[in-house]
């Protein structure tokens, strides 16, 4: 006889047993009956990491959609992901359902860094994420900052032609500490004003700070092996370094907002106002509508934002032009030939003339075709169960796009894909984040990045700039047609090696 407190004891393991068995037909019948994505065969544990191991990530993503297709589902450890590879299937996601690809995945970097998912760029689509990005386009990147952004970016580029023209004959620069330094300053100045600071008061060096914070956004192995991988970060010493890396960064952003919440506002005429000031104002003053504050943490998490997502992808896409203006001579000729004739003799180029520059703006698309700074721009993350190219795509499954693949596919682009060659956008309207997702280095849909119209802008001044005053040469020892091409990073991604170049005053 089993009396009642035996009842009692049986009655909830065998509630379990049996509610867990449903779940789990549940969740076997509905992967069994959906029609999953074609995917490269996996093995038990890992998934298919190991054939993702050896080349940069996009390389070997093409590399196994070129086997697959263009929709192809993979497993990371426990991970699912989904891998879309063609313009065809971009528009399926950024045109027709990308209310449902829109969110982003959650991982123990992009959570700290973004102050637990209080900035744009990495906070899950939620009301909060449409709020903040409302606010960086129509306080930073919008109309109301063109005349300052413009005036800096002036000031930026004619600074950066000084330091070139006092520059020793003959001896190489290195274009990406260049480039970075004068971008730095842009988006800095622009952002930060007269609070600005070269470098962070203690701690390691900016740029240092700003690289390890890309290492750490890139992820770890926690996000995909939740047991073993979690170990490992913690014994590997990763965590530790995240948490450094955290804090340096914290510090930074810190000093910038206390510079600026010290200063008194009320004494500052609109044009002396930068952006943090605006964000400082915010959060201290309730908005007259809705009577909400921003908090500290929703100020520094947009702030990250734009340190993080606003100078290297730039400085990026300028060195990756020029490497390839420096390899294709003809190019080289026909893009000074424009840029001379137009801008006439004057000591700069400015904005009404690169307005003028058909060419200037081809091969600035043509760079950001085939190098696209962030090749699988940031994660998706889908928002419920849907359906692309006749498969089923789950709930929760995290989804890269391939740019780099799609910038080369040669059903759109014909079988000189492959090869640097502006003239192909003379009787093509293709725009960024357009209709046909032919190119997206800016991504697409409501994930797009916000700086899409303003980004363009800072390349070709710069571009044209560099090309205007100087003639260029590959260092003694180097053919320009061997110029190393080679790609390293996982986020933004950068040629392997700086690019150095003789600069020659041009009379
Ligand atoms: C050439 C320069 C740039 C390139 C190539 C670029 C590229 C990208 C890409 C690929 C994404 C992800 C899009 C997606 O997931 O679908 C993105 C997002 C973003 N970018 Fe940019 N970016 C550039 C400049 C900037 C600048 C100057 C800023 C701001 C100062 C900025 C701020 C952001 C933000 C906040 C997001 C997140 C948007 C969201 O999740 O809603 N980017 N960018």
């Amino acid at each position: 006889m089993i009396n009642h407190l035996e009842i009692f004891t049986i009655f909830p393991s065998w509630l379990l047993t049996t509610s867990s068995l449903f779940f789990i037909s549940i969740i076997f019948l509905y992967t069994r009956t959906s029609k999953l994505p074609p995917n490269p065969p996996k093995l038990p544990i890992i998934g298919n990491l190991h054939q993702l191991l050896g080349k940069p990530r996009h390389q070997a993503l093409c590399h196994l959609s070129k086997q697959y297709g263009p929709i192809m589902s993979l497993h990371i450890g426990s991970k699912p992901f989904l891998i879309i590879s063609s313009p065809k299937m971009a528009k399926q996601v950024f045109k027709n359902q990308d209310h449902l690809f829109c969110s982003r995945p959650m991982s123990r970097a992009t959570g700290l860094l973004s102050y637990n998912y209080l900035d744009i760029a990495f906070s899950p689509h939620n009301d909060h994420w449409r709020d903040m990005r409302k606010l960086l386009v129509s306080e930073f990147l919008g109309p109301k900052k063109a005349s300052s952004f413009n005036h800096v970016l002036a000031t930026q580029i004619k600074h950066m032609v000084h330091s070139l023209s006092l520059h020793s004959p003959k001896v190489s620069v290195n274009l990406n500490e260049l480039l970075l330094e004068t971008v730095k300053g842009l988006v800095c100045k622009v952002a930060f004003g007269k609070n600005y600071r070269e470098q962070p008061i203690k701690g390691p060096s900016w740029e240092v700070m700003l690289d390890e914070t890309m290492e750490m956004l890139n992820g770890s192995l926690g996000d995909s092996f939740p047991w073993l991988g979690r170990l490992i970060d913690r014994l590997s010493g990763w965590n530790d370094k995240l948490e450094r890396c955290f804090g340096n960064l914290d510090a930074y952003i810190e000093t910038i907002v206390d510079d600026h919440r010290n200063q008194r506002n009320a004494q500052l005429g609109d044009d002396e106002k930068d952006f943090v000031h605006t964000l400082v104002e915010l959060s201290t003053i309730p908005d007259a509508c809705s009577g909400y504050r921003l908090t500290k943490e929703e100020v520094k998490a947009v702030i990250m934002n734009v340190l993080t997502g606003g100078i290297d992808t730039t400085v990026v896409t300028i060195v990756w032009a020029m490497s390839e203006i420096i390899r294709n001579v003809r190019v080289m000729q026909k893009l000074q030939t424009e840029i001379r004739n137009l801008t006439g003799r004057k000591q700069m180029v400015d904005q009404v003339d690169i307005t003028k520059m058909t060419y200037l703006k081809m091969v600035v698309k043509e760079t950001l075709r085939l190098h696209p700074p962030a090749p699988l721009l940031l994660p998706h993350e889908t928002l419920s169960h849907c359906q692309i190219g006749g498969y089923d795509v789950l709930p929760k499954t995290t989804v890269l796009i391939n740019g780099w693949a799609i910038g080369r596919d040669r059903e759109t682009w014909g079988e000189n894909a492959d090869e640097f060659y502006p003239e192909r956008f003379e009787n093509l309207e293709v725009e960024f984040g357009g209709g046909n997702c032919e190119m997206v280095p800016f991504g697409g849909g409501r994930r797009s990045c916000p700086a899409m119209n303003m980004a363009p802008t800072t390349v070709e001044t710069a571009i044209a700039n560099l090309l205007y005053g100087f003639d260029w040469e590959v260092p003694d020892g180097v053919k320009k047609e061997d110029l190393n091409m080679e790609e390293d990073g996982c986020i933004v991604v950068r040629r392997k090696l700086p690019l150095y170049l003789v600069p020659i005053k041009h009379m």
